[in-house]
């Protein structure tokens, strides 16, 4: 994909260029908007390559849009372009759960300002699981506050996959805790505070945090062997 100069023009400016995906910041029909592109991998074989990238973004695709229609905030997804490979976002305008818990840890904690999004945190997961929806890379770069209402907004649903089953639901919040305890420590014990929540918003929180706490204990690292998402290839 070629990237040209400012996005006003209708060109992209990549933002963020991670192992299987590109960023961009782009306009769509006049809108600042996202571009996601999953590219190619060369050791893969071509028609596999090919195969799995579309899976990978249709699955993207389709667990976003399942995530909004459970009740939980993401971006508008606006376009599905499975010949180049992007799917193109409504631009969410304002800063990371990473970045402002990090801001927390400089400056201190504005501690009502962290257990609303930890209640936001809580609920949206809980609305997920119940859904049968398991995010599987619940860190707080995934999670942006919308300047215009401190609405929490989750993204990058490209590990995204259905599941019921309390051990998967375990995986995800165990996946948030370890990034929580890793770079957020500095804010206190924010998981208890997700958790309380999580226990309001999901119906099946029971079998969840069973399973939770059955991991924590027999896998205290964060190398769990059941934590590998579904798709790795
Ligand atoms: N809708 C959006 N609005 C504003 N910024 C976004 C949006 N989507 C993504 N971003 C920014 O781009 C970064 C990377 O996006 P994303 O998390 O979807 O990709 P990724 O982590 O590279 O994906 P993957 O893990 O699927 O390879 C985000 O951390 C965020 O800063
Ligand atoms: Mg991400």
């Amino acid at each position: 994909m070629e990237i040209k100069g400012p996005s006003e023009d209708g060109s992209l400016i990549l933002l963020k260029q991670g192992a299987e995906a590109r960023v961009f910041e782009a306009t769509f029909v006049g809108r600042k908007s996202i571009v996601k592109e999953r590219f190619s991998k060369k050791y893969r074989h071509p028609s596999l390559d090919s195969k799995l990238t579309l899976r990978r973004l249709n699955a993207e695709a389709r667990c976003m849009t399942k995530a909004r229609k459970l009740g939980v905030s993401t971006p508008v997804l606006y376009a599905v372009d499975t010949v180049l490979h992007t799917l193109t976002f409504e631009y969410v305008d304002g800063p990371s759960v990473k970045d402002l818990f990090l801001e927390f840890g400089l400056n201190g904690v504005a501690e009502e300002r962290l257990d609303d999004i930890a209640v936001q945190i809580g609920d949206a997961i809980g609305k997920l699981h119940d859904g049968g929806l398991i995010h599987g890379d619940l860190t707080t770069s995934n999670m942006l506050i919308k300047k215009s209402s401190n609405q929490l907004v989750l993204i990058d649903f490209g590990l995204s996959f259905t599941s019921t089953l309390p051990e998967d639901k375990a995986v995800d919040l165990y996946v948030l805790e370890r990034a929580l305890v890793s770079m957020h420590s500095s804010c206190g014990n924010v998981m208890d505070k997700i958790l309380a929540a999580y226990r309001k918003s999901s119906k099946q929180w029971s079998s969840t945090l069973n399973k939770l706490a059955q991991g924590t204990r027999l896998f205290p690292i964060p190398t769990l062997p059941f934590f590998m998402p579904q798709i790795w290839y």
